[in-house]
């Protein structure tokens, strides 16, 4: 079965922001989207792992500007192809483990990755993002927790403890995707400091850069 996350992203580009129009996300989205929003007014935000553009064009509408990457071409160009009435964003291919100096950004904000990053690459990853922000920057991750009865099962749980689901697109491929559900305590152990909020269906690791 394919497990290469990357190219499952890549094929579910025109299908992805389906999973958002699911009547019971509605009010942990409305929270969700208050709450980054006010995190992010006036700042210049770096978005990593943007895919479609949902949190991207959210955030716009208060950030003072987004730079929102991805690693796949095909998410960046349905998010690009967004109306951005804040004329704030801009877009660009990178790699959540690239290594990427300089840049002027004061908060990050991370949609729906940490979920699929290997525990095994966790404390890389958040030194990669977090490097791109300064001390006392803003750093927001979302992400989903497990609800029995809603959540996709865990089919498969490696040695190191990551957990797989099989999933289905459109075109009928079958996936082998790493989905973590980190706890709390887990959440505020990679980042000292951070306010976990858990809503019903989804978290939020709220922290500043140490
Ligand atoms: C679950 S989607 C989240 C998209 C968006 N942040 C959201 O919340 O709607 C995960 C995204 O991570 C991207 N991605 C996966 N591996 C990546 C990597 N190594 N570097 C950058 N982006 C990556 C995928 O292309 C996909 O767009």
């Amino acid at each position: 079965m394919n497990t290469d996350i990357v190219a499952y992203y890549r094929d579910r580009a025109a299908e992805y922001e389906n999973v958002y129009a699911k009547p019971h996300y509605l009010r942990d989205l409305t929270r969700m989207t208050a709450i980054s929003q006010d995190i992010f007014r006036d700042k210049t935000v770096l978005e990593i792992a943007c895919g479609t553009g949902y949190w991207t064009e959210r955030i716009a509408r208060t950030a003072r500007a987004i730079l929102a990457t991805d690693i796949n071409q095909s998410v960046l160009d349905m998010a690009a192809a967004k109306d951005y009435p804040t004329g704030n964003v801009a877009f660009r291919i990178e790699d959540v483990f690239g290594r990427y100096p300089g840049g002027t950004f004061d908060a990050l904000f991370g949609g729906f990755i940490w979920s699929h990053i290997l525990l095994e690459r966790l404390d890389e990853f958040l030194v990669c993002a977090l490097e791109r922000v300064p001390p006392g920057g803003a750093v927001v991750f979302v992400d989903s927790r497990y609800v029995p009865g809603y959540s996709t099962p865990i089919s498969q749980t490696d040695p190191s403890g990551n957990t797989y689901q099989t999933r289905r697109l459109e075109n009928g491929s079958e996936h082998l995707v790493l989905k973590n559900f980190p706890t709390p305590d887990f959440l505020r152990g990679k980042l000292p400091g951070a306010e976990v909020i858990e809503l019903e269906y989804f978290w939020l690791a709220i922290a500043q850069r140490t």
